[in-house]
């Protein structure tokens, strides 16, 4: 147990390694948006930029190939994480979807239009948080496998060429949308946390936002903290 400025308690939320592995996910994807779209408006973006545009544009296609090799690298190493790691084990285990998630998400939604008292009790990982996770794994698979069929071009038919440019496009801004969306709504304006879920920066969570957003997982921790014998050394699982 520790506490933030305030000296309102916290708990572990993300790792170092999992802060790491979002702190390069978060830079290289939103390196490739910028120098993936610039692409379509090449014309108008060379014009805007000025005398300098064709030599940003030179370099825009390089940023891009280095950051999708960053971003690959550590969905890899993400994979190896969640088989072999002992933290990453655990994730993956909280994450994976289950019957409940289908209960929770009728149960919020009825809740939400005043038809239920109680919000329902949620996990570590919530069911929107296990949808975004698992959309960005099957999103990253497209543009990464899509993305190494353009960039070693010369190898390939030009049917399929065409097939992986629209496939790009399309996951690129399916991820985009769900990037400025969804996730900058979760963790910057959702009014719990704005105007922003620190858990990326320092890894924890305040015990007020436990108590409203995973309320499940805060009294299983509690209850696991409860039943250890006195002279246990403090600080079990999921505590700062
Ligand atoms: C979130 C991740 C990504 C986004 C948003 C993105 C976005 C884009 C967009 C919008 C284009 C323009 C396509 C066109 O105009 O036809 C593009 C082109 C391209 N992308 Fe990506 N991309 C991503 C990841 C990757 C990855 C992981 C790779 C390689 C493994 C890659 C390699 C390429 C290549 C080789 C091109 C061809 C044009 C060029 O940049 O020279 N991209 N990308």
């Amino acid at each position: 147990m520790s506490g933030h400025g305030n000296n309102e308690r916290v708990f572990a939320r993300l790792t170092k390694s999992e802060r790491i592995q979002h702190v390069i996910l978060f830079t290289s994807t939103t390196l490739l948006i910028i120098t993936g779209f610039m692409l379509m408006g090449e014309d108008w973006v060379v014009r805007m930029l000025g005398p300098t545009g064709k030599s940003i544009f030179y370099w825009r296609g390089i940023v891009h190939r280095i950051a999708a090799v960053a971003v690959s690298v550590v969905c890899f190493y993400h994979l190896f994480y969640v088989l072999f790691k002992t933290t990453g084990k655990s994730w993956i285990r909280d994450m994976l979807p289950r019957l409940k998630d289908g209960v929770d998400a009728y149960q919020n939604v009825m809740y939400m239009m005043g038809l239920r008292k109680e919000r329902p009790k949620l996990d570590r990982f919530t069911y929107l948080e296990k949808l975004e996770y698992f959309s960005v794994y099957f999103g990253m698979f497209i543009v990464i496998s899509t993305g190494t069929m353009m960039w070693t071009q010369s190898y390939w038919p030009k049917f399929y060429l065409d097939v992986a440019d629209a496939l790009h496009v399309g996951e690129a801004t399916l991820a985009a949308l769900a990037i400025i969306v969804g996730h900058i709504f979760a963790v910057h304006y959702n009014p719990h946390v704005y105007p922003m879920n620190r858990a990326f920066i320092d890894g924890n969570i305040s015990e007020t936002l436990m108590k409203e957003e995973h309320s499940l997982w805060y009294e299983r921790l509690i209850a696991e903290e409860v039943s250890k014998p006195a002279n246990t050394p403090e600080g079990g699982h999921g505590n700062a």
